[in-house]
């Protein structure tokens, strides 16, 4: 595996905290930076969880602050899930991590725009709030980018709605600008999200791991498990980590390439990927659509990560 550049878009919750610790220990990830964004929290909330996930395992990785709402609408976070502080569970000692003073957006654009075409990869864990943006202050990073990996969607059934998946049901605008911009967009749905399980058994495993990261995950994932447990009446899927296995090895997913857009007016459908498996549309296919999700190859990949913070 080829080291590659990723910024790693987030809106710290449980997952996306994960996905973080994944992306920072990674030897096949030089972790560029990582963005926030309004999402599972508001901004504030979203931000002050990632410093202090990069304090607690001291990740020198810069964070950058984003959109503090969707594009055109009203922010709808998820507190049922997450909490009010967005990331419940774990208690941090002092934060030691300030935010950059740039806009994500704008630290996107300049960075894109000054790497080597194709050199950077942003994997995308929240709302596509922060990566619209920047696509509209710069709309040739899409070609320049080498690719966006969207953990957003379903082929199928929806999580915050019977049609829809948080991500992009919490800004469909923004979604709909990316998946049309011409990057090469690569989208991680529900479909194969939901097959990274943490069952309790592998909780408890994970869990008794040496080290700070081991048990940040734990006081994370206690919640979090809960949390869906109660309210989704399911074990808690790993999506954003799902995400950062497959920037760290692409082999984990199969892909087809299918028309994808957006409903972005539908009353009962708002935030529904609608995608053409068929290709009875008839229009050009857009967006690598993961098919299926190799999940016994993801669990050695977290638990290497975890173990990378026990010094
Ligand atoms: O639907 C799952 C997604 O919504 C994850 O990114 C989770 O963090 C929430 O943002
Ligand atoms: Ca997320």
């Amino acid at each position: 595996m080829s080291r590659h550049s990723v910024i790693l878009d987030v809106d710290t919750g449980h997952d996306d905290a994960v996905a973080i610790m994944m992306a920072a220990a990674s030897p096949e990830i030089d972790l560029v930076a990582i963005t926030v964004t309004a999402g599972n929290q508001y901004l504030p909330k979203t931000l002050a969880n990632t410093l202090n996930v990069c304090s607690e395992l001291s990740i020198d990785t810069p964070v950058y602050p984003g959109m503090t709402a969707p594009l055109l609408r009203d922010l709808v976070p998820a507190p049922l899930i997450h909490g009010e502080s967005g990331l419940d569970g774990p208690i941090f000692g002092p934060c030691a991590k300030k935010a950059e003073k740039e806009h994500a957006a704008r630290f996107i654009v300049d960075a894109v725009m000054s790497a080597p075409p194709g050199t950077i990869t942003i994997v995308a864990v929240a709302p596509l709030t922060n990566v619209a943006m920047a696509i509209k202050l710069e709309p040739l990073i899409a070609l320049r980018l080498s690719e966006i990996v969207v953990m957003g969607g379903s082929m199928r059934a929806g999580n915050v709605t019977p049609s829809a998946e948080f991500n992009i049901h919490a800004d469909p605008e923004s979604a709909a600008i990316v998946f049309s911009s011409g990057a090469r967009v690569t989208m991680l749905g529900l479909d194969v999200t939901t097959r990274v399980v943490l069952t309790a058994e592998r909780l408890d495993f994970l869990s008794r791991l040496p080290g700070k990261a081991a048990s940040l995950f734990s006081a994370s994932m206690r919640h979090y498990s809960a949390a869906c447990q109660k309210y989704a009446g399911e074990c808690p899927a790993l999506h954003d980590p799902s995400c950062v296995a497959y920037a760290i090895d692409p082999s984990i997913v199969q892909k087809k390439f299918l028309n994808v857009r957006v409903e972005c007016a539908g009353a009962l459908t708002l935030g529904r990927t609608v995608v053409d498996e068929s290709g009875v549309s008839g229009l050009a296919p857009n967006v690598y659509v993961a098919v299926s999700y190799d999940a016994d190859r993801f669990w050695p990949l977290l638990e290497a990560s975890l173990l990378k913070y026990r010094g």
